[in-house]
């Protein structure tokens, strides 16, 4: 794939792509994850950077060498990825959340190894994280004029639009790139197939392909909304 010829339209923008699938400890060896293999997320990241911008990447859990141009930032946790997305997203244009972020996480993480015993084992009680995307829209809808433009991603498997579209509005930003799982399609494969969801707008639907050009439709939404 040739990017030398991409439009330099996100020159002098800077944006915060969160990437990857994060990881909640139950103790020092064994955590509750998902399927998230990063690869929209560094798409994102290359194609950004193709496109002019300066790009900052939280990786959480990605087995992915570092996309050329992006400025890479490693977490592991849900926690650890807030700190880092909001850090780097106070004077950021663009903030992509690609990341799948663990929903809940053990209260009690252990300080040991969890032994096996004769009976059987305790249940593990869990916390709700923080909705870092929700934080995101709530900060503008209070005031603060950054990130300028925020986009969320989804991963639905049924009512794909309806869910979508609730889901854009409850967390306040400004694009939803809605994937449809299974079919061969999203988790740890080389292509994808999405629509984009618009606030205010028209849906934007871009026909399954390489995870570059559903990056390449997202940038286009956002170059159109910083301009
Ligand atoms: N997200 C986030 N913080 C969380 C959970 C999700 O920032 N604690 C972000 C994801 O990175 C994604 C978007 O919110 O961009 C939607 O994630 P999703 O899991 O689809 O939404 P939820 O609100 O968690 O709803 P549910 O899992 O119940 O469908
Ligand atoms: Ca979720």
């Amino acid at each position: 794939r040739i990017l030398r010829g991409a439009p330099h339209d996100l020159a002098g923008r800077t944006v915060v792509i969160s990437a990857g699938g994060t990881r909640e400890a139950i103790d020092p060896v064994r955590f509750i994850g998902n399927r998230s293999s990063g690869l929209q997320g560094y798409a994102l990241a290359r194609t950004a950077a193709a496109r002019g911008a300066e790009v900052v990447l939280v990786a959480a859990n990605v087995a992915l060498p570092d996309p050329a141009g992006a400025k890479v930032v490693r977490v592991e946790s849900a926690l650890e990825l807030r700190e880092a997305v909001l850090a780097a997203s106070a004077s950021a244009d663009v903030v992509v959340m690609a990341a799948a972020v663990a929903d809940f996480r053990p209260a009690d993480p252990r300080g040991s190894k969890i032994k096996k015993t004769s009976g059987e084992p305790d249940p593990i009680d869990l916390v709700k994280n923080p909705d870092i995307l929700a934080e995101l829209g709530e900060r503008r809808r209070d005031g603060v004029p950054y990130p300028r433009v925020i986009v969320g991603f989804a991963a639905e498997t049924d009512d794909v639009l309806a869910n979508g579209q609730a889901k854009l509005e409850r967390k306040g930003c400004d694009l939803l790139v809605v994937n449809q799982v299974g079919g061969g399609l999203a988790f740890g494969t080389p292509d994808n197939a999405a629509t984009v969801l618009v606030a205010g707008g028209q849906p934007v639907e871009v026909p399954r392909g390489p995870k570059d050009d559903v990056a390449d439709a997202v940038w286009d939404q956002v170059a159109a909304r910083l301009s």
